[in-house]
């Protein structure tokens, strides 16, 4: 369930119609709904009630100021992969001890700047990323906790480049070697192991591939206990999909995934941290664009948007699917048409849908795609020098810009000349 419902033939944010905002900051632009965020984290919150437990938001997904205030103030950790993402949430108020840092490329740089500023743990990829920590926190003269992300060699079922957990995958270490490597951890200076750690990919769409990883860890929290690691916290990762269509997709909801986390690993009385981005964001924020031109093809129609795949990659990236619907709800029995969306980038590739049902539209009509909350903003770029498109966040009947869209001036100006071209 989402707040982006039709009212009065309008579709709107929350209780502000699209329109409002459109005419306001000019398309394209992401909008997001702060109830409908606000409602995602509470439904994994309340999954896991009843373990102790601390739903990291994996900022990746969407990384606005206002999003992570939004979900900070709400009681939520934040899951981060670099400097960049450690600094932001910071940045929105996020204390240390509520930061993990995962990521298979930790550098030096933003492991100390990560043990200065505080962390909550270190999710540990591999040795040398283990012996460069445990060297910083000598040099700081402090203690890194850490959990070690095994590689469970388990099918997620979902988009190759987005699955993580099989073998041939560049993420954690086989799960066959996790007790010679936290031996090794065990072993190295200013180095606290807090925990385990794994995450098998993104958009699953069912149960089966996290129990499969759950039970596996599981065995290995009780050897590793047995060799005498104090194994305290179970990190599950993040991974659970969304629907995409409306129709014919049911992935698991969050209570159904709770109940699995306490059925596989409740018996191992463990703090639980998980890492949900897609879920928590997708659904709560939509791209809204205009229609810049109808054109006749020799056999299909194509419907031309201000938007790109600059501003949202994943259609051409993992052939995702997106709905997208007019923002003025079309009439009953009003004319539907087949459409190819496409962007007005100089590619093939910058095509959102073939083929689509919609109704008839015309240039100037607004159009919002679904379900765009979730890596759609953060994976934009500038690709045919088209500025960031604005972010604005909606909370009730209000609705503030949360990034601005910079002027041709901005980006420009961001280029420098050398001084043998001056
Ligand atoms: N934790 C770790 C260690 C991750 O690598 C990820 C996502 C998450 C948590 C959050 O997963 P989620 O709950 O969002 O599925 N750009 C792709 C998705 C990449 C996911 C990368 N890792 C897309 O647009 O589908």
């Amino acid at each position: 369930m989402d707040h982006f419902l039709y009212k009065d033939g309008v579709l709107h944010a929350e209780d502000v119609a699209l329109t409002e905002i459109a005419a306001a900051v000019g398309t394209p632009f992401y909008v997001y709904s702060t109830a409908t965020l606000t409602r995602h984290f509470q439904l994994f919150d309340d999954a896991l009630a009843g373990m102790d437990h601390l739903v990291c938001y994996a900022m990746k997904a969407a990384s606005n100021q206002a999003i992570l205030k939004t979900l900070g103030d709400l009681g939520a950790g934040m899951d981060v992969v670099s400097g960049g993402e450690y600094a932001r949430a910071k940045a929105a108020g996020i204390p240390g001890d509520r930061i993990v840092f995962s990521g298979v490329g930790k550098t030096a740089d933003e492991i100390r700047a990560a043990l200065t500023g505080g962390i909550r743990q270190f999710n540990v990829e591999s040795e040398p990323e283990m012996q460069v920590i445990s060297r910083v926190a000598v040099e700081l003269d402090v203690t890194a906790p850490i959990t070690i992300r095994v590689n469970p060699d388990v099918d997620a079922k979902t988009h190759a480049k987005i699955a993580t957990g099989k073998s041939e995958n560049k993420f954690g270490i086989p799960i066959s070697r996790a007790r010679e490597v936290y031996a090794m951890a065990a072993a190295l200076p200013n180095i606290e192991i807090v925990g385990i750690d794994v995450h098998i990919g993104s958009q699953l769409t069912q149960l089966a591939p996290f129990e499969a990883a759950y039970t596996k860890v599981a065995e290995v929290v009780e050897q590793l206990r047995a060799d005498g690691h104090n194994i305290r916290r179970l990190d599950l990762g993040g991974g659970l999909g969304i629907p995409y269509t409306r129709s014919n997709e049911t992935p698991p909801l969050p209570s159904e995934y709770g109940a699995m986390v306490k059925r596989v690993l409740g018996h191992l009385d463990c703090e639980i941290e998980i890492e949900p981005g897609r879920l928590i964001v997708g659904n709560a924020g939509l791209l809204v664009s205009s229609v810049i031109y109808v054109k006749q093809g020799e056999d299909r129609e194509f419907l031309i948007l201000d938007a790109a795949m600059n501003d949202l990659i994943r259609p051409a990236m993992y052939e995702a699917h997106h709905d997208i619907v007019p923002v003025l709800e079309p009439a009953a029995g009003q004319e539907q048409t087949k459409y190819d969306i496409v962007g007005p980038v100089c590619e093939s590739g910058d095509t959102f849908a073939k083929g689509r049902d919609m109704a008839r539209l015309a240039s100037d009509d607004l159009v919002a795609f679904r379900s765009a909350g979730a890596y759609g903003a953060v994976m934009s770029s500038e690709y045919n020098s088209r500025p960031l498109i604005p972010e604005v966040l909606v909370n009730g009947s209000d609705f503030a810009v949360i990034r601005a869209r910079p002027t041709f001036d901005e980006m420009i100006n961001r280029d420098t000349i050398p001084m043998w071209l001056a």
